[in-house]
């Protein structure tokens, strides 16, 4: 079977139907403008219209030094290009050694249950093991100094399963046994890993646990689990979390992780079912993506217990140093199909940025009441209490955050708003009725440690032609640029400019990159302590490779460093076939990356799909084991010789 759509696809249309504009009407006229002010936007060094004129100039813009070429001086680069490759293999810069950690089916104990390559593990053993499809992910440190980079808590998100390769038979009909199993490989992982004698490895340790679609949850902040609106009409608990993409973290120690396209494990057999409006603005359908787990349980069957959908599209905050510790939906975050959640500061208090990944639709900011702090002092969550803005991107290269706050602006009672809960269950309805700015799948965002800047990856899509999505049809995403006035990120307006347009200049002129540095879709992106942006890409497998697609250049999915300031860009690595690359953190002293690889072996346009019977269709990627299938898997990266990865 092949699913409607995996998580990387081009998704045509949307399901925002609101007549709210799109970025891409705004970028067209920006671009335009820079044209005539800065000779086009291939010569970068263009004037930061916004930020001019939001901060005076007290907010420098960073020029664009030279242009997205390969060759540029960035001190912050210090590797040599590698080029694309479309081999079933993964490649990284010369001078690194890459190492696999934990692939999919690891026991998080060495007593646990052993990986079966025919995939006959049960859903009770795959619940002891790693789970499949790993995606965000963060490390947690355990030691202080020196030991702070030789052992910790790796926490990742494991964010939707492939079906044929899950299981010994795959898809072929769909027992509870085969959901139990599925629910079992999403989630998250917590595993306690140190560095023996110059190797990562698991270590036993009372730490390690999964959290799954079958885990018990708590709801916190404006939305409690005894609302109407989250009572199972099946009887059954509050449980699991799903489709964890990418994630966020925070000062306290935490992990947040996030649920995106969970809309896609609901359907129903019930001719008589429809959408309502709600189900229908969060892409809920009788198909769902495929995954036809309503036929062997009722949790998931859209006409019997369509209140379960309530459940999901919240950031939900786990506390990896508790492993008896109930994982909390934040409910203040608002319900969306986030991507990540990304934690800033500023006066002490917290913000997290999040966008809401699915064409034409928005990106968000929480910010907290009170200082996070003081609010932890007194064992309240920072993430309960707090406003969530909807961002408005103007013509002009200025912003501003729209509260999506029940009382303001249209979210009144006279307009059938009736709580602060009702507002964040129907997040996307209110961010329609405030004017939001539809964009190009918003994907993670991350912020620049020294800057405060925060950079946001829109993947690909069809909300432009716009200032902020200027093409349309987009399929090869750009990252945009997102600058505070006077760096507080809790202010409600802000500057942003196109920072790149990803893609290959021999299908679209406008794109400033080489072979060195073509690039499409991009998705995770996260800046490291000195400054390096790691940009990681999710082309889709109905694209990836293909002429016709204007993706054979580019070949498989990516990673690539930047210097946000110079605007240079480098690939530092490719995947093998099928994946995508997502999730990127380096140990305190950057000496060691991991790095995940999802979903190796997937089904493509340009090379087939697996079957039961030949699972190594497409890849075979970690074992290459004749007899094997491909895995989902963490990267170890590390520099021979030792130093900083990137440098
Ligand atoms: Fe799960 Fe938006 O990628
Ligand atoms: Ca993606
Ligand atoms: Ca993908
Ligand atoms: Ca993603």
């Amino acid at each position: 079977m092949t699913l409607d759509r995996h998580i990387g696809d081009e998704r045509s249309g949307g399901s925002n139907p609101s007549g709210n504009p799109s970025l891409s009407d705004i970028v067209e006229a920006r671009i335009s403008r820079r044209s005539v002010l800065a000779g086009g936007l291939a010569t970068g060094a263009v004037a930061f219209l916004g930020l001019d004129r939001l901060a005076g100039g007290a907010v420098a813009a960073a020029p664009r030094a030279s242009s997205h070429g390969g060759g540029g001086q960035g001190p912050l680069l210090g590797f040599e290009a590698v080029l694309p490759s479309s081999d079933d293999a993964l490649v990284v810069a010369p001078g690194y050694t890459v190492d696999v950690l934990i692939p999919w089916g690891t026991p998080l104990r060495s007593t646990g249950p052993a990986w079966k390559k025919d995939a006959s593990n049960t859903s009770a053993e795959q619940a002891m093991q790693i789970g499949m499809h790993h995606d965000g992910m963060h490390f947690f440190p355990l030691g202080r100094g020196f030991f702070a980079s030789r052992v910790g808590l790796l926490v990742l998100n494991h964010e939707y399963v492939d079906p044929t390769l899950l299981t010994i038979d795959g898809a072929a009909e769909m027992t509870q046994e085969k959901v139990d199993k599925a629910l079992a490989a999403h989630g998250v992982s917590v595993v306690k890993i140190a560095l023996v004698r110059g190797k990562w490895q698991v270590v036993d340790s009372s730490y390690n646990r999964r959290i799954t679609g079958n885990t018990p949850m708590l709801f916190s902040g404006p939305v409690s689990a005894d609302h109407p609106m989250l009572q199972s009409q099946t009887g059954n608990p509050v449980v699991g979390t799903l489709n964890n993409c990418a994630h966020g973290y925070t000062p306290w120690n935490t992990y947040l992780t996030c649920e995106e396209n969970w809309n896609g494990y609901f359907g129903t057999e019930d001719p008589t079912w429809s959408p309502d409006a709600l189900q229908s603005r969060y892409g809920v359908s009788k198909a769902g993506f495929g995954y036809r787990w309503h036929l062997a349980d009722e949790r998931f069957d859209l006409a019997k217990n369509s209140n379960e959908l309530n459940r999901f599209g919240w950031v939900v905050e786990i506390n990896p140093f508790d492993p008896r510790s109930t994982p909390v939906k934040r409910t203040a975050l608002g319900r969306v199909k986030h991507e990540g959640a990304t934690f800033a500061e500023s006066c002490g208090q917290a913000v997290v940025y999040t966008g809401d990944d699915e064409n034409k639709d928005y990106f968000y900011k929480y910010v907290s009441d009170r200082p996070w702090r003081s609010e932890i002092a007194r064992r309240r969550s920072p993430l309960d209490h707090g406003r969530l803005y909807v961002a408005r991107f103007d013509e002009d290269g200025t912003g501003e955050w729209l509260p999506v706050v029940f009382g303001e602006g249209p979210l009144t009672a006279a307009n059938g708003w009736v709580d602060q809960a009702d507002v964040l269950i129907r997040t996307r309805q209110a961010a329609d009725a405030l004017g939001a700015t539809k964009l190009d799948r918003p994907e993670w965002n991350t912020v620049h440690p020294r800057t405060q800047d925060v950079y946001l990856t829109l993947t690909n899509g069809s909300a432009g032609p716009n200032a902020v999505n200027p093409r349309n049809p987009n399929p090869y995403g750009h990252i945009v640029k997102i600058v505070n006035p006077q760096r507080d990120h809790t202010a409600t307006t802000f500057a942003w400019d196109i920072w790149v347009l990803a893609g290959d200049p021999a299908y679209d002129p406008q794109v400033d990159l080489d072979e060195t540095n073509i690039f499409g879709s991009p998705d995770g992106l996260w800046i490291d302590d000195d400054g390096r942006m790691w940009i990681q890409t999710d082309i889709s497998n109905s694209s990836q490779n293909l002429a016709s697609r204007g993706y054979d250049n580019i070949k498989n999915n990516a990673m690539l460093a930047a210097d946000p300031e110079t605007g240079e860009i480098r690939r530092f690595l490719v995947g093998p076939r099928g994946c995508e690359i997502t999730g990127v953190v380096t140990t305190p002293d950057q000496r060691t990356m991991f790095v995940n690889v999802q979903h190796p072996g997937e089904s493509t346009t340009a090379w087939g799909s697996p079957t039961p019977e030949n699972p190594r269709a497409v890849s075979n990627w970690p074992d290459y084991d004749p007899e094997g299938r491909p895995r989902p898997a963490t990267l170890v990266i590390r520099k021979i010789g030792g130093g900083k990865i990137g440098s």
